[in-house]
């Protein structure tokens, strides 16, 4: 073979980012309206060309810096010699859409395409997790999960996760801030007031539990197709993500032009502090009244994102 293709998706949270990284449940799906290609061929040389850089693979800037250390270990357990990597994305990057996994992503799997051989989940998840280890510091593993399926997961760390009927008939309108999201410092800073908690007048561990619990109490609605009680959840995570010092002025400000414009609940979606904000509504039409809401308030981006029986709709 002389070219190897490999692609994944973005994804959105759903619910439980950050209290994920302390074991509680999160759910999340593959974001299939925007997507991330990778293409491998034999070159002269190693060299990487996505949309902000085109150059060799050594003297890639500090931000593909993931994608550097992915490729020397691909190619320290199977020396196939330069190649060149092209990436094509419509994930927003860092925007909590999980363009970081679906990059190693897209790139593993292009990889074992050119070398012919088959690549197991396992392994996948193996290389993806390394690589972001390396951009995020300490990732829960949910972005790889859910940028290399096809299904929505019921994800806890380090346990193996179940595809996940997210069964609720409802949509969810996905909006992006346009701002660079943080997730690197945003878990580095809860991981510190988690780590002086015996200081602080507000303890940080009951949130994240509490933020576990509202996890399994939205799966609950969605196996009962309980929209509004879906909404309610997401509701109250925001408030608790809040706290956790994860939000940011202009997703507070969507989130409120959201719930203002119609919509039953709204929250950031990620790493936070930028990147996206999601809401949930009954109907297609009352979505699109969101959107337009949030574009009028600084939304540089918006999806619809059928769920249940109108995923396809
Ligand atoms: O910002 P994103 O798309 O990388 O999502 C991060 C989700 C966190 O829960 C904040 C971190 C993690 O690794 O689970």
């Amino acid at each position: 073979k002389n070219i190897g293709y490999g692609k994944a998706n973005g994804k959105i949270i759903l619910m439980g980012e950050h209290a994920v990284v302390y074991g509680e449940p999160a759910i999340a799906f593959p974001f299939s309206a925007t997507t991330i290609t990778a293409t491998i061929r034999p070159s002269d040389s190693f060299r990487l060309h996505c949309s902000y850089y085109k150059g060799s693979l050594e003297k890639a800037p500090f931000t593909l810096k993931s994608i550097k250390t992915l490729v020397q270990q691909l190619e320290k357990e199977y020396p196939i010699g330069p190649i060149l990597i092209e990436i094509d994305s419509t994930i927003p990057a860092e925007r909590g859409m999980g363009s970081s996994a679906a990059v190693a992503v897209a790139i593993t799997r292009a990889f074992f395409d050119l070398l012919d051989k088959p690549l197991s989940q396992e392994e996948l998840l193996a290389y993806v997790e390394h690589a972001e280890q390396i951009a995020h510091g300490n990732p829960s593993g949910i972005d790889a999960a859910a940028t290399s399926g096809n299904n929505p997961i019921y994800f806890r760390r380090g346990q193996p996760f179940t595809p996940f009927d997210l069964n609720v008939e409802a949509f969810l309108v996905v909006a992006d801030t346009g701002i660079k999201g943080q997730t690197r410092t945003a878990v580095k800073d809860v991981a510190y007031a988690v780590e002086m908690e015996h200081e602080l007048v507000e303890p940080v561990m009951p949130r994240i539990h509490r933020l576990g619990q509202l996890t399994r109490e939205a799966k609950e609605a969605i196996s009962q197709n309980q929209v509004q009680k879906l909404a309610d959840t997401m509701n109250e995570a925001q408030t608790h993500l809040k706290e956790l010092t994860v939000s940011n002025d202009l997703l507070d400000t969507l989130i409120h032009a959201a719930i203002d414009a119609g919509a039953l609940g709204a929250k950031l979606t990620g790493g936070g502090r930028g990147g996206c904000m999601i809401a949930l509504t009954n109907t297609k039409e009352e979505a699109q009244v969101v959107c337009k809401a949030l574009e009028k308030n600084g939304a540089v981006a918006t999806w619809i994102q059928g769920l249940g029986v109108h995923t396809y709709a």
